[in-house]
């Protein structure tokens, strides 16, 4: 599963995700910038924000009432494309997804 991360800058970072894992997950794991995941996916921070590119909003689907909570915690603005990293669980139906990092995560 290819996931395309686009830092605050433009930077682009294409990773080979394993399916059934989350974008914060396959962030941290290929060194990806700009994702903390303090809590460890728990849905206790919000350092794990991003925004999902517009032409995928609709197959990662909307944010759970946990994910709108915490993300009040947010360092950066909360869009409607905002979502926690962490609860965006990665199948084949996402290939080729592409989040947008925020500048800030703390
Ligand atoms: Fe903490 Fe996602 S990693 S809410």
């Amino acid at each position: 599963v290819k996931v395309t991360y686009v830092a605050a800058d433009g930077t682009r970072t294409d990773v080979d995700a394993e399916p059934g894992s989350n974008v914060m997950q396959t962030a941290l794991d290929n060194d990806v910038d700009g994702i903390v995941g303090e809590c460890g996916g728990a849905m206790m921070c919000a350092t794990c924000h991003c925004y999902v590119d517009e032409d995928w909003t609709g197959a990662t689907g909307a944010r759970n009432d946990g994910e709108d909570d915490m993300l009040d915690c947010a360092a950066d603005e909360v869009k409607p494309s905002s979502r926690l990293s962490c609860q965006i669980k990665l199948t084949e139906a996402l290939d080729g997804l592409v989040v947008h990092l925020p500048e800030e995560q703390a």
